[in-house]
């Protein structure tokens, strides 16, 4: 019997794990794939179970991109009307828990700007990001213009797109790509032991630091600081904070009801 299901979806502990799995298309991203992603997303972001979130592919590809057989015949009614990227790609974007991409191989086009949209990226030795749009006469179209700049900077992102330049782990990781670089055969281990470590935290806080460092993407420094502020008074309503306080205070672990 084959199994056509294009993710595969587990649990360890406090951790959601998602593997995208078309091995024949390098995980190339089409409809099925991204609903499915964002089914995954939508159902760990609701289960108080699950305190992160990771998202990872296979050694050769984290995702070659949006599914080019599937869009190479689309016209802009199909586009404009199916909102494509924005119907089921964006889902991402509502998730309120961390979210960490755990990238070894190709992260291209769609797959590099999936990667993009998590909270962390740790990519493996061999990881390899690009925006090779450019060399289909598109362009990136899934946050990557947006996206990309804030992350590296114009110079370089203007680079990766204008000439479909391909980064490697490391030059990834200099430019403030990428988190962590690991070495291939500890990809998911490590990655598993970051989303543990953080899952343990109290939830509503992990919620709020992600809200406020977002908002420093997409608001002016008044406006961020303001969020922040507030978000740092609202942690004085969690019974988690008082006890991580006194915990310390104490000298002993804190027991985090995540509330
Ligand atoms: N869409 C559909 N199929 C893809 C794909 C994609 N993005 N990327 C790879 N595949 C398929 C190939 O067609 C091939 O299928 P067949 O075996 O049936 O021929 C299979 O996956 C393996 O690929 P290759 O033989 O090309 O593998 P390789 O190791 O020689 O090269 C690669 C790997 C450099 C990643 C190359 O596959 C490649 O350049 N892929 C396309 C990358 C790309 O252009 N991505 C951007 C897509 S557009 C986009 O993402 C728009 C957006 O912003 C939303």
């Amino acid at each position: 019997m084959t199994d056509d299901r294009p993710l595969r979806v587990e649990t360890q502990g406090r951790v959601g794990l998602i593997t995208l799995h078309r091995p024949q298309q390098l995980n190339a991203l089409n409809d099925a794939l991204m609903d499915a992603l964002g089914e995954a997303l939508l159902a760990f972001d609701a289960d108080p179970g699950i305190g992160a979130i990771v998202i990872t592919g296979s050694e050769k590809a984290f995702a070659a991109g949006a599914d080019i057989e599937a869009m190479a015949d689309l016209t802009f009614m199909d586009v404009t009307q199916g909102q494509f990227i924005t119907r089921n790609w964006e889902t991402i974007r509502s998730v309120r828990k961390p979210v960490i991409a755990a990238v070894a191989g190709y992260a291209m086009g769609g797959g590099c700007e999936l990667a993009l949209a998590c909270d962390v990226i740790v990519a493996a030795e061999s990881a390899r990001f690009a925006l090779p749009e450019i060399k289909l006469a598109m362009l990136p179209g899934a946050g990557g213009t947006q996206r990309l700049p804030r992350a590296i900077g114009k110079a370089k992102a203007m680079d990766m797109c204008l000439s479909a330049r391909m980064l490697d782990a490391q030059e990834a990781d200099r430019y403030g790509l990428v988190s962590r670089v690991v070495p291939d055969a500890e990809l998911l281990e490590r990655t598993l032991v970051l989303a543990t470590q953080i899952a343990a935290f109290s939830l509503p806080a992990l919620v709020a630091i992600k809200e406020s460092v977002n908002r420093a993407w997409e608001s002016p420094l008044t406006e961020g600081i303001l969020f922040e502020r507030r978000a740092l008074y609202g942690r004085f309503a969690s019974s988690d904070a008082h006890e991580g306080m006194h915990a310390f205070l104490d000298k002993r672990k804190p027991a985090f009801a995540h509330r």
